[in-house]
């Protein structure tokens, strides 16, 4: 198939790609680069042998859109772009809903100009919310407590209607849990911009001697050693995971899909396996609970399973050691010098 990808040069869609390009799929990728860096496509080329098109643009242009759909017949979109800081988008919610929810809305109107019917779209677990019940189904109640949720399930809200209104559109919104990891080659993973949000980033940077200590936020949490429990996900599962909803293309209507591993690992745990895997020293100091955070979430995936014939099949010691892996080869992320980076290799 010929595939566009928003948020193309970004952490999930990167790793989606080189899945897609391995498939025998043709790929164009979209990004404003908001949120990453060009280097990516350097790293998908090679490990894929082969350099998709690319075209720096934001998804809210419709000008930039309408020239790509023109430019090449695309037969379905994988819909990655948007922004996806929790604490920001509080500070800044008329940007998350211009970029996530407005962005959508013109991708979804260009699809339509140009009669192209299918639609895999990123989606969030944190549209649940705080879980009144575990594991997590896609019949559980939806109740997102941040912008960033909001938006997210507005774009859900706005797909499903428009799946309605029109019978021959396949849409297929995939709840990602907690993606971590990178490509087992070392050559991509994620890159966040500063100091990371997200606890493996975070740990990642102490265990490599880039921050001093990791906070772990409360650890009077009802779960088994009192901090919290998430259900962290490989991304090349997430990967194949879109490689397979591709199966949905021509079935019609809106479907939407849990992808996580069903299992719960607490923060000390995740430390624990990190210390083990990389053997170096993860000093830490327990924090107050962080604002918004819950105790635990994880997924039941069974539908995914039954439906999509997907299950997570990398276990917490992959997810470390393919961070680690990363970490080291680029200890500067996609700035990492390529001569360095080759030198290591
Ligand atoms: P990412 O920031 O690495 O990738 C998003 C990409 O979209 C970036 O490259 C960014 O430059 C680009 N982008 C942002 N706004 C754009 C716009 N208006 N036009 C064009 N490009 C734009 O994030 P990611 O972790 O790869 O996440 C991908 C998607 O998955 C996002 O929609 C995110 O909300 C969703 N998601 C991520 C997680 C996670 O923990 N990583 C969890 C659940 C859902
Ligand atoms: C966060 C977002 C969520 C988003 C998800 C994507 C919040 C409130 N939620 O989820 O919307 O979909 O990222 O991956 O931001 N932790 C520490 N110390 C740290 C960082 C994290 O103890 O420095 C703990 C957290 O309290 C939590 C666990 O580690 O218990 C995981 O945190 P994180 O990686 O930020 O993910 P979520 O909070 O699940």
């Amino acid at each position: 198939m010929n595939i566009l990808v928003t948020g193309g040069t970004g952490y999930i869609a990167s790793h989606t790609a080189v899945k897609l390009l391995a498939a025998g799929h043709q790929l164009v990728l979209v990004d404003n680069l908001a949120n990453s860096n060009i280097a990516v496509l350097d790293r998908i080329a090679l490990l894929s042998g082969q350099k998709p098109h690319f075209y720096q643009a934001d998804i809210g242009n419709y000008a930039a859109l309408s020239a790509i759909f023109t430019a090449h017949q695309i037969d379905a979109v994988i819909h990655f772009a948007g922004l996806k800081a929790v604490g920001e988008s509080a500070q800044k919610p008329l940007h998350y809903y211009r970029e996530n929810v407005a962005g959508s809305l013109q991708l979804l109107e260009v699809m339509q100009e140009f009669a192209v019917k299918s639609l895999i779209f990123s989606s969030s677990a944190t549209v649940y919310g705080d879980p009144r019940e575990l594991p997590l189904t896609e019949q559980s109640p939806i109740q997102p407590q941040s912008v960033y949720g909001r938006t997210k399930w507005m774009v859900e809200q706005i797909i499903a209607d428009h799946c309605s209104a029109d019978p021959s559109f396949s849409a297929v919104c995939l709840r990602y849990f907690n993606p971590v990891g990178a490509h087992p080659s070392g050559l991509m993973g994620e890159d966040p911009n500063g100091i990371p949000n997200n606890l493996l980033p975070f740990i990642s940077q102490v265990a490599i001697g880039r921050r001093e200590q990791l906070s772990v936020f409360g650890n009077d949490y009802p779960t088994a050693d009192g901090t919290g429990v998430r259900d962290y996900i490989h991304v090349q599962d997430l990967a194949e995971g879109h490689r397979l909803a591709l199966k949905l293309t021509h079935t019609p209507g809106c479907h939407r899909f849990n992808l996580g591993t069903g299992s719960g690992v607490s923060v000390l745990e995740m430390v624990d396996a990190f210390r083990a895997v990389s053997g170096h020293p993860v000093p830490l100091i327990i924090c107050p609970r962080r604002t918004g955070d819950v105790a635990a979430c994880y997924a039941d995936a069974a539908k995914a399973q039954h439906e999509l014939g997907w299950q997570a099949q990398l276990n917490l010691t992959d997810m470390v050691a393919d961070t680690w892996r990363w970490q080291q080869l680029n200890p500067q992320g996609y700035q990492t010098p390529p001569a360095k980076l080759k030198e290591k290799l």
